[in-house]
């Protein structure tokens, strides 16, 4: 059996479209204007913008770092980081013994990570197949255009559940058999036709959205702060939204390092794809809100992105052929960002276990297939079934994205900065061609140290005060 790494990242290029691939997903389009909607607008923008560049790109550029020093995945890295006195920084004078409790919290810490990992990708998968059921329909009414009706499409998959779940394992089989056959490294590069014609399309209908009435008030919600909107949950929501949408907490960040060769400068690759990822998300806001707000307190949850754009579609010249090729470009974007989630659970299990890919891949798929029952009957079979307000899939999406990765990303972030050799991290930042690397280095230092663990807590707790 060949070892677990046989893949590397052959171009530069190649390793950037695969870390946006998977940083670029449903957390832009479908994620975002939900939350934004729900936390009031602009004051809430603000803080997401702020906390990108403050929390999300330090903590993607430790990660990152972490992989490509170590050559391992998450629990792997953590477990040289512990083993391997190279890697280890001096904690007390001339030993490199970390404290007992230290060493027990980073051994399980990879497993953790890995279990969010796992859920996340089950209800992702349901998202997915709202987007798989959406293309159908509009390829459908190429043929038949008066087969299009934008609110029926999403109301007769809401109330089918079994419908979802086909959708659900159709996705789920399509990632799976991607990352067994270890093809993924080879469809990086459909990422690069996707992303440029997915960018102009949503040139095309943000422009279509900004002709709408409703253009100066949805422009004024998203970019007018007014903190008297923002809720003590909103720091949790934001920072959680970040991890999200940049794919930190998850180890998918450290897998992608260690897939990297020598030449990728960290830090610019990190701010990069942030930059990137903002961009989208603002893009998809500026289509979205527009329509929003015509369609007053209508418009909300987890449906809303499904809601507004098939509205946007029905004012187009030739809407049906953009629905089309919206639909598809969204869908290979989930794809992308499923076949990042995927891969790292399984570059994790293969490089702790050494399991043949198809195995844990065929396991990793029939295990979020199960765990991705309740999110799909939660609008139909399961929608009695609520916790607090939210039916499953809400609480799916709230209770791993809201809570559990901002303290996975936290602790991976703090274990790279309190423990990882100093010496072996500065070096990813100065080199010759670099002459500022080292003020950056500091920069990031301090974040990572001072900034990232205070402002994570504190969202934590504001968001445990708005329970009661
Ligand atoms: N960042 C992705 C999105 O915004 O949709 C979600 C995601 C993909 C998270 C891949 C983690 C990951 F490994």
């Amino acid at each position: 059996m060949p070892g677990p790494k046989t893949v590397v990242f052959g171009t530069r290029l190649g390793f950037y479209l695969a870390a946006i691939g998977s940083a670029f997903g449903l957390g832009n389009l479908w994620r975002f204007p939900y939350v934004v909607a729900e936390n009031g607008g602009g004051a809430f923008v603000l803080l997401y913008l702020a906390l990108v560049f403050l929390l999300g790109m330090p903590i993607m550029i430790a990660e990152l770092a972490l992989g490509k020093i170590s050559k391992g995945s998450l629990s792997p890295a953590l477990s040289k980081l512990i083993g391997e006195r190279y890697m280890v920084r001096d904690i007390r004078e001339k030993s490199a013994v970390l404290p007992p409790l230290v060493k027990w919290f980073m051994r399980h810490l990879g497993t953790l990570s890995m279990m969010i990992t796992v859920v996340v990708l089950a209800y992702y998968a349901v998202i997915s197949g709202w987007v798989l059921h959406f293309f159908m329909q509009l390829v459908v009414s190429l043929f038949n255009p008066a087969h299009f009706e934008p609110g029926g499409a999403l109301a007769v998959l809401l109330k089918n559940g079994w419908l979802q779940l086909l959708l659900t394992s159709v996705h789920l089989m399509t990632v799976a058999v991607i990352v067994a056959k270890d093809l993924e490294f080879g469809l990086e590069k459909w990422v690069g036709y996707v992303m440029p014609m997915f960018g102009v399309l949503l040139l095309v209908l943000a422009f279509h959205s900004l002709r709408l009435d409703t253009a100066t008030e949805a422009l004024r919600f998203l970019f007018y702060p007014d903190f008297s909107k923002l809720t003590l949950a909103s720091l949790g929501q934001a920072i959680g939204h970040v991890f999200f949408t940049l794919s930190v907490g998850f180890g998918t960040m450290v897998t992608f390092g260690s897939y990297l060769r020598e030449k990728v400068y960290i830090p610019m690759a990190g701010f990069r794809v942030s930059m990137m990822d903002s961009v989208i998300s603002l893009w998809a806001g500026v289509m979205i809100f527009p329509l929003v707000i015509i369609g007053g307190q209508q418009f909300a949850g987890p449906e809303l992105l499904f809601q507004t754009v098939p509205h946007l579609l029905e004012g187009l010249p030739w809407g049906l052929w953009f629905g089309v090729a919206f639909f598809l470009c969204l869908y290979l974007a989930s794809l992308g960002a499923s076949i990042g989630l995927f891969e790292t659970v399984v570059a994790n299990w293969r490089e702790v276990r050494r399991v043949p890919r198809p195995r844990a891949a065929s396991t990793i798929a029939i295990l979020c297939f199960i765990i991705s029952v309740g999110p799909a009957l939660s609008t139909n079979v399961l929608s009695d079934v609520k916790i607090g307000e939210r039916n499953l899939l809400q609480f799916f999406d709230s209770a791993l994205i809201n809570w559990c990765l901002p303290i996975t990303a936290l602790l991976i972030s703090q274990a790279v900065i309190w423990t990882l050799k100093h010496e072996l991290v500065e070096a990813e930042f100065v080199s010759e061609e670099q002459p500022s690397g080292r003020k950056i280095y500091r920069h990031w230092v301090f974040l990572l140290r001072f900034i990232v663990t205070p402002v994570v807590v504190a969202g934590l707790v504001l968001q445990l005060i708005s329970l009661f």
